[in-house]
């Protein structure tokens, strides 16, 4: 044990897991099937996310890590010293670690749904940053957010890489804007990683690498319900599909029947005709003036913007008011 070693913290607000069952039960009784993105993340689902983060087509990690690392010492001079930094969806605490010798903050708040993982990422992080007080907290940052007590008092900034805030429609991440601006008052920050709108075909080949892996990713829901809710998907009649939709500014991915074909989970049966889809995931993509828009609804206006030289990614900095 390090002497030197501040507290970690764990704080339990027992999220509430949305029962698997229910949702594909409630998705696939749909007139137009859908299964919520966030059933994605099993054991091998997870896997295959690190997997697909380094596929050469998907540029999000890659630029996004070059941004915080050229411009950590800007991020630390916004953010200021002594701040608590937030992050909701925390998850292997990873990025937060290109920040932390720069901002130097008083505590950080990783969050997260998945308890056990949070536990572990919080520990390896101590290890790796003795000097840091960390407070885990458990909890469903969709629902509420709030911070377990002991954290210090001093300017609250929330932390959001990875254009996570995608897989929102902009209506509900106006609403979870509005949220985070609850949580830090007027005076606390946002940092956050948003993917722009860009040349479709771009788009289209991070979501379609040609190693097929965000196809596995995307068929793995199958083997899941399968898995976890005795269904009897047969993978080789189904095919991802995955797109960018002008209209709606985003990539939806899909699941789709490739013959007329009935399934059963849990002794239920489902039809699907040929050609039918499942509909598994958006991922929306902002330019500048959108995204600063929705922020400035939510009370927030913005200091300063970073992108790559292609203008693919930006990671925002704004100011609750
Ligand atoms: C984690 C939501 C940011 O939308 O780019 C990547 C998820 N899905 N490839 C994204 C994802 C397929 C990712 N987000």
């Amino acid at each position: 044990m390090n002497a030197l070693r501040k507290k970690i913290s764990f704080h339990d607000f027992q999220p509430q897991v949305e029962s698997f069952r229910q949702a594909v039960f409630d998705g696939l009784s749909r007139k137009r099937k859908q299964i919520s993105p966030k059933f994605f993340y099993d054991e091998s689902g997870s896997k295959l996310f690190e997997a697909i983060l380094e596929q050469p087509e998907y540029y999000i990690p890659s630029i996004e890590r070059e941004l915080l690392q050229k411009h950590a010492n800007e991020f630390a001079e916004l953010i200021q010293p002594g701040a608590i930094l937030i992050e909701p969806g925390s998850g292997s605490c990873e990025k937060v670690q290109l920040l932390l010798d720069s901002v130097i903050p008083a505590a950080y708040v990783p969050m997260d749904i998945s308890g056990d993982f949070l536990q572990q990422s919080a520990y390896d992080l101590g290890e790796k940053f003795p000097w840091l007080p960390i407070y885990a907290t458990c909890l469903d940052f969709t629902h509420k957010m709030v911070l377990p007590k002991g954290v210090p008092q001093g300017r609250r900034v929330v932390f959001i890489p990875g254009s996570s805030l995608g897989n929102f429609d902009p209506l509900d991440v106006q609403y979870f804007l509005a949220g985070i601006h609850r949580l830090i008052d007027k005076n606390g920050g946002l940092l956050v990683g948003i993917d722009r709108k860009k040349e479709h075909a771009t788009l289209n080949a991070a979501y379609n690498d040609s190693a097929g892996i965000t196809a596995q990713f995307n068929l793995n829901l199958l083997s899941r319900i399968n898995n976890e809710l005795d269904g009897n998907f047969n993978h080789a009649k189904f095919e991802h599909y995955a797109y960018y939709n002008d209209k709606l500014g985003r990539i939806e991915m899909h699941l789709v029947s490739l013959e007329d074909q009935e399934i059963t989970i849990f002794g239920q049966a489902f039809s699907f005709t040929k050609d039918e889809r499942i509909h598994t995931e958006n991922s929306y993509k902002y330019s500048p003036d959108e995204f600063i828009n929705l922020a400035n609804a939510a009370g927030f206006k913005h200091r300063q913007i970073w992108s790559d030289d292609n203008d693919f990614f930006s990671i925002y900095f704004l100011e609750a008011y």
